[in-house]
């Protein structure tokens, strides 16, 4: 077994279920993960989505069930791996969500979607791990950088997404269109070498994890040949039984082809990968009108915006797939059938095993 070290706490397994929101990774996945000895990441995005009193007070709400969906999941874990929340930097009020996560006793936060500079201060005076997602060398130095200068602290962990990962993706429309003459192993190696500058800075590891097209045990082979000490997953794990998605969103995912994979610009400003359907061929055909804002992302104009990428997403979640979002990672035509959490760790596990 790959035990690994995070800090003072250990992870039996070296697999990190990514976050995904809205809703499609809350409490039963995550802590089905954890349960196996993995890290089980909650998405906080519009959390509370189908929560009482949400349309009014979407905040309040998504702030309320923070605790709620942390507590459910330690349940479910039984005292194994790790149960962390994935807060996207372009939040409003990312601070908060920040603390509330803390104060009730989340294991780390994972933050992606824009660069995490004000992280550490957040988590001042608990014991919750921090961890960033790059996908470049230049974010890892930009991000340690101004941590160690500004807060004297550095990540406990790192996740590297590639550009095979599914929701918003930190890679230019350009490289996305053209992935076989993109080097991204070479990426990796940088990033990998560069992050023992802080290491030796600070006197203790900072495990990295891979993320972007992570499905058999051979992808997690060749991650750890390149320097990762461990995987991160996500698409590979909506089409379980315990995945919080509905059951339309799963069959969505099980129908998906290969070209049916499509890569949007999202409302954040950011590229994005999602499955092609009824409602990305109006988008891309024209505006849609807004009827309403939660105010979620500092990034989003609701004046200037395509959709309301809210609103497209708890669609999607809750199963009108027409009219929704459905983001995916580019491997999402493999996936044939609906399995258990413990299959897919199965499957996985030669990776780490030999
Ligand atoms: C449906 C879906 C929703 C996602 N939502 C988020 C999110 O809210 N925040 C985030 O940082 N990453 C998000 N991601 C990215 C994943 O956490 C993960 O890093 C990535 O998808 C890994 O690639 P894979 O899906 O090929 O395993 C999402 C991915 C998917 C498929």
């Amino acid at each position: 077994m790959r035990t690994i070290k995070i800090g003072n706490q250990s992870l039996e397994i070296p697999l990190i279920q990514g976050g995904m929101g809205i809703g499609v990774s809350r409490c039963q996945l995550a802590g089905a993960v954890a349960r196996e000895g993995g890290m089980g990441v909650i998405s906080t995005a519009q959390i509370g989505y189908d929560r009482e009193g949400f349309a009014r007070h979407p905040e309040e709400t998504n702030l309320a069930e923070i605790p709620e969906q942390i507590k459910k999941a330690r349940q479910i874990a039984q005292g194994h791996g790790m149960i962390a929340v994935n807060i996207m930097a372009v939040t409003q009020r990312y601070g908060e969500y920040v603390k509330q996560a803390c104060e009730a006793g989340v294991d780390a936060i994972i933050t992606g979607a824009g660069l995490p500079t004000t992280l550490p201060q957040y988590v001042k005076g608990y014991d919750t791990k921090i961890a960033p997602i790059v996908s470049s060398e230049k974010a890892l130095n930009v991000i340690l950088g101004y941590w160690d200068r500004k807060y004297s602290r550095t990540a406990d962990f790192v996740v590297i997404e590639g550009p095979k990962a599914g929701g918003h993706l930190g890679f230019s429309f350009e490289t996305l269109a053209d992935l076989p003459a993109y080097d991204f192993d070479a990426e990796v190696r940088a990033i990998v070498l560069a992050k023992k500058k802080y290491e030796e800075t600070y006197e203790r590891q900072i495990p990295i994890f891979l993320a972007g097209g992570i499905f058999h045990h051979q992808d997690v082979q060749h991650a750890l040949a390149l320097g990762a000490d461990g995987v991160q997953a996500a698409t590979r794990f909506v089409a379980t039984v315990e995945c919080d998605a509905s059951e339309e969103y799963k069959q969505s995912y099980i129908r998906a082809r290969e070209e049916d994979v499509v890569i949007i610009h999202s409302p954040v400003g950011m590229p994005g990968r999602a499955i092609r359907n009824a409602f990305i061929d109006r988008m891309q055909a024209g505006k849609e009108k807004i009827t309403g804002c939660y105010n979620c992302l500092k990034a989003c104009n609701p004046k200037t915006a395509a959709y309301c990428i809210s609103q497209a997403l708890i669609n999607a979640v809750k199963g009108d797939v027409d009219n929704g979002l459905l983001f995916c990672g580019a491997r999402v035509g493999e996936i044939n059938r609906i399995v258990t959490v413990k299959e897919v760790i199965r499957e996985l596990q030669p990776g780490w095993s030999v």
